[in-house]
């Protein structure tokens, strides 16, 4: 491993562009569960909750599952070291740009500048009749079904949900970066979501090396990945910093 850690320290002081594309995993060890996987949240919910047509013809079946997933444990969560991690390297010039698939906010309270949010966030929502957007803490969480405070209409979080688009702006500016990029760090994610899942794939075609933190093998791993540090978040980027600090 200490080879690996090393060879990825060398992959990043060489890059001019160093991205980062994170998933569910780089926030496991801040308490959030992942999607997948056996202790993930689809084995116990039916992902179709999130589907953005069920949602808005069955409020009061997908309402429930926001609130239990997202908005109850809002807050409680924290940073961990890895977030820290990548807001140093950050603020060194080691990497760039972040492209984010998770919508709990830690990169951005870790210190990290340059965020994108992909599947949006959890921190806004807005109302389907009126468009008028509310903050979290502007919302009354207490009815089955969160409504417009100026004309009861249905609030939705702005995240992505299934079946609905990426922001333009968010997909243009991500994809902009996969152009640019020597090096693409990817933390924590399966690879099975698109678009979000083609950004490494579309940096690698481009010439960027692919750097890889997971403790299990992705999509990514025997296709693209040049380097594969097999392990936690935390663990992997805390020796990978260290290294950055002796290459
Ligand atoms: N450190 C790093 N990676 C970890 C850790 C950890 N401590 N624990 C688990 N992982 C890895 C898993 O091995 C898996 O590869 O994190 C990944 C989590 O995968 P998913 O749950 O599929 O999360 P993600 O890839 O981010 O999902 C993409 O799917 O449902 C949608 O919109 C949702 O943004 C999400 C998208």
């Amino acid at each position: 491993m200490n080879q690996e850690i090393e060879n990825a320290a060398n992959l990043l002081k060489q890059s001019k562009h160093t991205i980062v594309l994170t998933g569910a995993g780089i926030s496991v060890e801040s308490g959030i569960p992942p999607f997948r996987g056996a202790d993930g949240i689809w084995t116990q919910y039916d992902p179709i909750t999130l589907d953005l047509d069920y949602f808005l013809q069955n409020p009061e079946i997908s309402w429930p599952v926001l609130k239990k997933l997202f908005y109850d444990p809002y807050g409680q969560a924290k940073p961990n070291e890895a977030h820290y991690a990548l807001a140093r390297l950050e603020k060194q010039g080691i990497i760039k740009t972040i492209i984010t698939q998770n919508i709990d906010n830690l990169h951005q309270q870790a210190g990290s500048q340059n965020v994108y949010e992909f599947h949006g966030a959890l921190q806004s929502l807005k109302c389907l009749k009126c468009d008028t957007q509310y903050k979290r803490e502007e919302v009354d969480f207490k009815p089955t079904v969160p409504r417009c405070q100026k004309d009861n209409g249905l609030l939705k979080p702005n995240f992505v949900f299934f079946s609905e688009g990426i922001p333009p702006l968010v997909a243009t500016q991500s994809f902009a970066e996969a152009l640019k990029a020597n090096v693409v760090l990817v933390i924590g994610t399966t690879g099975e979501v698109m678009p979000a899942c083609a950004i490494p794939y579309e940096a690698q075609t481009h010439g960027a090396k692919v750097i890889e933190i997971n403790p299990n093998k992705s999509n990514y791993t025997d296709v693209i990945t040049d380097v594969f540090l097999n392990g936690k978040a935390t663990e992997m980027m805390t020796a990978l910093e260290r290294c950055l600090v002796d290459v």
